[in-house]
């Protein structure tokens, strides 16, 4: 078929997403993308609460596929599959995904293709730039961490990835300790573009071992001990102390994935790929000052850097249906017991 129209649905987390997606030989368009974030339902948490985020999705799943067939201005009559989110997440909301997709193919007779949540970053930059196999991927964002060698929809070479926490993560926990308000990563990022990251040398974990893997879980230790030293010793924090101890924070994990991405390059390049690309992918990537050190790097190996907008970095169904059409033309397909994963590596 050179024409495909796909219906995506995403629930892994804590946003409830649906698109539409039409793809005209390999020129994919969006022709909807609705995500409906649920913040204000886990604020006062201090974290997301898988209870709450399945009800959610229960119930905003089919209003965001409503919105999205509406948007796009294509009745479920011309949709040719459907794609889900079936894992890795949090299990309540991938099996509300799952169970709505279900619900659909069933009903109108479609196609059903479960999909990774981490091919659909992995394949993010194909959909947004239209690069080709085989590139180099990094994927930061509160869940995840980890250096791909994207081969094929279903073909990706892990090179390493955090040990512990993810650097998002990593952000939202400094936030939490300083009393920046959540997602941790901009208000961090808006602290240390006043703050000196020489100030407090934070440690720069695992580069003194071979290899891409990385933590991030012994920094906020570190920023919690200088925090304490502070307070301790000035019986509060200043603003500018805030500023510093961001700054010093943001600088190390910087510092850590720009090492860990020369040798995730090094590796990949050694392969000779042809037409050499390095993407990103994830909420981490919106960091300026990440994505800075990102660059250089790529710079410094005469290799593409592609950043996918923001939008699409994050959370979305797109990149959903995207890699369902992938897996589709690929020969893939599933069908009424496909099932929801909590844990699904690629
Ligand atoms: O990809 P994403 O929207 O969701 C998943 O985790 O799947 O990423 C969200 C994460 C959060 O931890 C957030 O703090 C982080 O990305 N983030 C940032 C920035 N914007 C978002 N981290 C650092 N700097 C930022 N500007
Ligand atoms: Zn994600």
């Amino acid at each position: 078929r050179t024409s495909l129209t796909i219906l995506g649905l995403e629930s892994s987390c804590d946003d409830t997403a649906a698109a539409v997606l039409r793809i005209e030989g390999d020129a994919p368009t969006i022709l909807s993308s609705i995500v409906h974030g649920q913040n204000d339902l886990h604020a006062a948490y201090g974290g997301i609460v898988p209870e709450i985020a399945a009800r959610a999705h229960a119930e905003k799943l089919d209003i965001c596929v409503k919105a999205a067939l509406n948007k796009a201005n294509t009745p479920l009559s011309k949709i040719d599959a459907v794609a889900v989110t079936a894992g890795p997440g949090l299990i309540g909301g991938v099996l509300s995904g799952v169970m709505c997709a279900k619900g659909i193919a069933a009903g109108a007779g479609l196609p059903l293709i479960g999909v990774n949540h981490l091919a659909g970053h992995a394949l993010t930059p194909r959909l947004t730039d239209g690069i080709a196999y085989p590139y180099l991927m990094l994927l930061a964002s509160g869940g995840h961490c980890q250096f791909l060698i994207v081969r094929g929809c279903e073909d990706f070479n892990r090179l390493g990835g955090t040990i512990d926490d993810a650097p998002g993560e990593a952000f939202d926990k400094t936030a939490r300790l300083l009393g920046l308000p959540q997602p941790g990563g901009p208000s961090v990022e808006r602290e240390a573009m006043q703050g000196d990251p020489a100030r407090f040398r934070f440690p720069r974990p695992l580069l003194d071992r071979p290899g891409c893997d990385m933590s991030f879980s012994g920094l906020k230790t570190a920023l919690l001990r200088a925090r304490d030293d502070l307070i301790a010793a000035q019986g509060g924090l200043t603003h500018q102390d805030r500023a510093d101890l961001c700054a010093g924070f943001q600088a190390a994990v910087a510092d850590v994935l720009a090492e860990k991405t020369r040798r995730a390059l090094e590796t990949y390049l050694g392969e000779a790929p042809p037409v050499p690309a390095f993407a990103v992918a994830g909420g981490v990537a919106a960091n300026s000052a990440i994505r800075t050190v990102l660059q250089t790097a790529a710079d410094a190996a005469q290799t593409a850097f592609v950043a996918p907008p923001l939008a699409l970095c994050t959370d979305n169904a797109a990149m959903i249906a995207y890699a369902g059409a992938e897996l589709l033309r690929a020969g893939q397909c599933d069908d009424m017991t496909l099932a929801a994963r909590p844990r699904w590596p690629l």
